[in-house]
């Protein structure tokens, strides 16, 4: 038996997103695209989703329970904003009670201001495309700062806006379902500058604030398991640190979220959505996303689909390794958030994709804490963990 010791004031938890976890968004173009083009391809709809809008309380006890003490949650600009220019004073309320919770639980927030969705009126008038996108954001962003501000403890810009541009923008994935590079070529840059604009809304109203944004580092990898070489360093550049590189310059520390390695050869499926288990890439993936911006780094996303919970406890186990292994080697990591809290509504694919240490019965919204969870949390409580 050894012991991996993390740094002292680690933070420890699990995310989650609005659009996600919420139910009942119907201002965002995910339900006017659920309504009209039926994207989610199991043919479900947002409905109540985890109801985390009106159980949250519910949700974040559970996570004090799991001795988590830092979670992951996103404010939905669609809710706030649900009229272009009109700010929706009841729903700023509900945010500040959700932040106030959290603070009374002594639980850290890390706040996501874009996670994937957006009200529909921005959508359907051309989106992150529109030459004005970035200060339209930012508007919304100049709201929150005033009225929530205090609250917050940690802000996440945009979250992985390669996946966002890659799944909107280019393979028809999630709204606004094109397939159009030069469009998505557009909405990065504006998404760039959208990251930039709220970076220094929120420094501008509160000096000291913690700012970053949120990047997905998957590296290409060959068979023998290296990351460098030609074709490796453009793809990986293309697939992570365009977007790094333009974000970076204005970040305070870093979100990095880690599922698995880009393969030319997909010869593993170990989870339910096929998604290869590759522990050593979460090390790989923040290794190198330190060399390049030396910007204290959290983990916001790691996980897997696994709805018989019998892959979940070992995985989480292996990539903290891995994790505790980048530590040692000087990257500056100052959390882990797995993904996600709750069971959630997986993106286009729908509800079956299990990935929450809670498990959620869709139909009756009751909660119980999955056997992973449980692990996970001991892990938490004693700031180390014990390897065979
Ligand atoms: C997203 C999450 C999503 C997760 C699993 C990330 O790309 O930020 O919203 O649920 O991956 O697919």
């Amino acid at each position: 038996m050894s012991k991996l010791d993390f740094p002292k004031n680690f933070y420890w938890g699990a995310g989650n997103s609005a659009p996600q976890v919420e139910g009942n968004n119907l201002w965002n173009d995910w339900h006017y695209y659920q309504e009209t083009r039926n994207y989610i391809k199991t043919g479900e709809k947002e409905g109540k989703a985890a109801d985390h809008y009106n159980r949250y309380q519910e949700d974040f006890d559970l996570a004090k329970k799991l001795n988590h003490n830092a979670t992951r949650l996103s404010i939905e600009w669609s809710r706030i904003e649900k009229e272009k220019g009109v700010y929706d004073q009841k729903e700023i309320e509900h945010y500040r009670n959700v932040l106030k919770y959290l603070k009374k639980m002594q639980i850290t927030s890390f706040v996501t201001l874009h996670h994937f969705s957006n009200p529909s009126w921005f959508t359907l008038s051309g989106g992150w495309t529109r030459k004005d996108a970035p200060e339209t954001f930012n508007k919304f962003v100049e709201v929150i700062v005033h009225e929530l501000g205090e609250d917050v403890d940690y802000w996440l810009t945009i979250n992985e806006p390669s996946t966002y541009i890659s799944l909107g923008y280019l393979v028809k994935g999630l709204p606004p379902l094109l397939a159009n590079p030069y469009l998505a070529y557009k909405a990065s840059r504006n998404l760039f500058k959208a990251h930039k604009l709220t970076y220094q809304t929120i420094h501008h109203k509160i000096k000291n604030a913690k700012v970053g944004p949120v990047l997905n580092v998957q590296l290409m990898t060959d068979r023998k398991n290296k990351t460098d070489g030609p074709l490796k360093n453009i793809v990986n550049y293309w697939a992570n640190f365009y977007f790094g590189d333009n974000m970076c310059k204005y970040a305070d520390f870093l979100g990095v979220n880690y599922y698995f390695p880009i393969r030319i050869f997909k010869n593993q499926k170990d989870t339910d959505l096929g998604w290869e288990i590759y522990p050593k890439g979460i090390y790989d993936a923040l290794l190198k996303t330190w060399g390049r911006y030396k910007l204290p780094m959290i983990v916001t996303e790691n996980g897997l689909a696994d709805s018989s919970d019998s892959k979940r406890a070992a995985f989480i186990k292996r990539h903290l390794a891995e994790i505790h292994q980048a530590i040692k080697q000087g990257s500056d990591i100052f959390g882990y958030l797995h993904w996600s809290l709750t069971d959630n509504l997986e993106l286009e694919k729908g509800f079956w994709p299990k990935f929450g240490l809670i498990e959620i019965n869709f139909e009756t919204q009751e909660r119980k804490i999955k056997p992973s969870a449980l692990e996970y949390a001991q892990i938490c409580k004693d700031n180390y963990l014990e390897i065979k």
